[in-house]
């Protein structure tokens, strides 16, 4: 995990920002990026909904040569344009690479189903993802079946919300594969968008926050999704108690 990660840098080309441009670079995150430096091999996107990170991550993984909706650089199965006003973005990237990786998978749990779909009961495709169709499986199940066969060691790897497939033990497991295809390679390096306070827990990542606007170094425990998780479990009634019934507020207007 100390190793130095292949991929140093992402930094925007303002001068290859379309004149008069609106999504995505109207999200205040993309306004004001300029260099983000990757630290470690494992990186965290953090941040309240709508503030950019599967913007971002979906644009390194275009830049990368993955497809958009997910998968490798052979597959690319997008079957919808929706975000294809994102496209510019990855044309402004530029990445910077210690040690430039020649494999990786974008997996986005909103488009997994589709992932499945096309690999479909093709027995070749399949013997990598462990052999059995993934829609006879559950989303946790053929989630988890892909971890393990799919990610080998020394790959980029760039994930939306793993955990919305996965249970809180799930997501334990999901973090020992990370960890051996870490310590297999130093080449392995995973950029997670999460709202998991789980998955945020892996020691020794680099967290990135989304939130105010801009991307900046955070510390775990000043993370909303471990402060709410931690009010809520700590003190429960309460806590509960100022979210269902909240002060009134004394000066309405
Ligand atoms: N195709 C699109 N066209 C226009 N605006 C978009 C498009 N896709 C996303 N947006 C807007 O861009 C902003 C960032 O969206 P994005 O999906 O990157 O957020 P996010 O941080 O991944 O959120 P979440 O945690 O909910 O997944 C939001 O305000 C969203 O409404
Ligand atoms: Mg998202």
């Amino acid at each position: 995990m100390d190793d130095p990660p292949p991929l140093r840098s992402v930094r925007l080309l303002r001068a290859r920002v379309p004149e008069g441009a609106r999504y995505p670079f109207d999200v205040p995150v993309i306004r004001r990026l300029d260099t983000i430096e990757l630290n470690r091999r494992v990186c965290f996107f953090v941040g309240e909904n709508g503030s950019g990170k599967s913007t971002l991550l979906e644009a390194i993984a275009e830049s990368f040569g993955l497809g958009r909706e997910g998968g490798s650089r052979h597959i690319r199965h997008d079957t919808t344009d929706a975000n294809a006003s994102s496209a510019p973005l990855a044309g402004a990237l530029r990445l910077s690479w210690a040690r430039k990786l020649l494999f990786g998978f974008f997996l986005r749990a909103e488009s997994f189903f589709n992932l499945a779909t096309y690999l479909g009961e093709d027995r070749e495709m399949l013997a990598q993802y462990g052999g059995l169709p993934l829609h006879r499986q559950s989303h946790g199940e053929s989630f988890m079946a892909l971890a393990k066969h799919r990610l080998r060691p020394g790959g980029f790897y760039l994930m939306d919300e793993p955990e919305a497939a996965l249970s809180p033990q799930r997501q334990l497991s999901f973090l020992l594969v990370l960890d051996q295809l870490l310590a297999a390679s130093p080449d392995t390096q995973f950029i997670i968008a999460t709202h998991s306070a789980v998955l945020l827990a892996l020691p020794g990542a680099q967290i990135l926050s989304f939130d105010e606007g801009e991307i900046a170094e955070v510390r775990y425990e000043d993370t909303a999704p471990y402060q709410v998780l931690k009010a809520c479990v700590n003190n429960r009634a309460a806590f509960m108690e100022r979210v269902l019934r909240p002060a009134p507020d004394p000066d309405p207007d």
